[in-house]
C-alpha cells in the first residue's frame, strides 16, 4: 500500500473491529476536565464528535446527556460505529468540511483525530458550527512513556519504523506524548488552549496488548506479516515483565479546550 496521509489516516476502515475492541476508552476524569475547562456540563449540551470513529469517546458524552451526532469520514469505522452505537446519530464527513450547521453547537470534540485534519479548513470549520461561548476541546491519549517498559517500547517501535516501516513514521504508537510534533494546536479562537493532563491505567491480558498496538495505524499502513514479526518479537520481551500475563497500561491524556 502506498503511504499517503490520506491513505494512512483512513487506515483505520481496514480494522474497525479490531480498533473498537482493543483500543482503550477514556476515564471519567476527562469528561469532568472537559467539562470544567468548557465551563457546562454535557447534560442538555449540543456535541458534535468529530472523528468519532467507532465512537470509543462518543458514548460517555451521550451517557452524561448530552445531545451528541457523530461525524466520521471512514467507511469501515461509521459501519463499526453505528453497531456498537445504534441510538447516537452519525454522519458522513470529516473535520475540514463539517456537515453541521453553523452556530449550532455547544461542544466539539476531536478524540484523537484533530491530527488527521487539515488545521487550515477544520479550524475555521470550527468556528463556524459552535455558537458564540461554545468549546473546541481536542484530546489524545497516550500510554505513559514515563514507565520503563513503555519507553523501552516506544524507542522499539520508532527504531522499527525508522529502520524500513511503511514510511509514515511511527507516529503516536507506544508512548507518543506531548513531544509529538503532529499534535499541534490550532491558534486564533476566542480564548487560548488551556491544558489538563489525566493519568489512568487498565489492566488487560497481554495478547490485548499487542492487538492495541496493532491497531495504530502505523502497523495497519504495514500490514500482517511485518507487523506480526513485531508482535511476536514484542510478546516474548513482555513476557518476563508480567509473569502473570497480565499488562498494566499506564496512560496520560492530555486535553486541550478553548472557548470560542
Ligand atoms: C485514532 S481514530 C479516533 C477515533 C475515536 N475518536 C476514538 O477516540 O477512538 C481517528 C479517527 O479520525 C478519523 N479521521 C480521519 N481523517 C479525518 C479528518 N480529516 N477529520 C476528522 N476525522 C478524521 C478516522 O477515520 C478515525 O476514525
Amino acid at each position: 500500500m502506498t503511504t499517503t496521509p490520506r491513505s494512512r489516516a483512513r487506515s483505520f476502515d481496514t480494522a474497525a473491529a479490531l480498533y473498537a475492541a482493543h483500543r482503550p476508552g477514556y476515564p471519567e476524569a476527562l469528561y469532568d476536565a472537559v467539562e470544567e475547562l468548557a465551563g457546562r456540563r454535557f447534560a442538555g449540551a449540543r456535541v458534535a464528535d468529530v472523528g468519532a470513529g467507532t465512537g470509543i469517546g462518543t458514548a460517555p458524552m451521550r451517557a452524561r446527556g448530552a445531545e451528541v451526532v457523530a461525524v466520521e469520514p471512514g467507511d469501515g469505522m461509521a459501519a463499526e460505529f453505528r453497531v456498537r452505537n445504534p441510538g447516537i446519530p452519525i454522519v458522513r464527513g470529516d473535520g475540514n468540511r463539517l456537515p453541521l450547521a453553523g452556530a449550532r453547537f455547544d461542544l466539539l470534540t476531536f478524540a484523537q483525530s484533530w491530527h488527521w485534519t487539515d488545521p487550515e479548513r477544520a479550524l475555521p470549520e470550527a468556528r463556524r458550527v459552535l455558537r458564540p461561548g461554545g468549546a473546541l476541546a481536542i484530546w489524545w491519549n497516550d500510554l505513559d512513556g514515563s514507565a520503563a517498559w513503555v519507553a523501552e517500547q516506544s524507542a522499539r517501535i520508532h527504531a522499527f519504523f525508522e529502520a524500513g516501516g511503511p514510511g509514515g513514521g511511527a507516529g503516536a504508537v507506544g508512548g507518543g506524548g506531548a513531544d509529538s510534533g503532529f499534535r499541534t494546536l490550532p491558534r486564533g479562537l476566542g480564548s487560548a488552549f488551556a491544558t489538563r493532563s489525566v493519568a489512568w491505567s487498565r489492566r488487560i491480558p497481554l495478547e490485548a496488548h499487542l492487538a492495541n498496538l496493532s491497531s495504530h495505524s502505523a502497523f495497519l499502513m504495514l500490514g500482517g506479516a511485518g507487523t506480526q514479526a513485531f508482535l511476536d518479537a514484542e510478546r516474548e520481551r513482555l513476557r518476563p515483565l508480567f509473569p502473570d500475563g497480565v499488562v498494566e497500561e499506564p496512560y496520560v491524556v492530555s486535553v486541550s479546550v478553548a472557548v470560542v
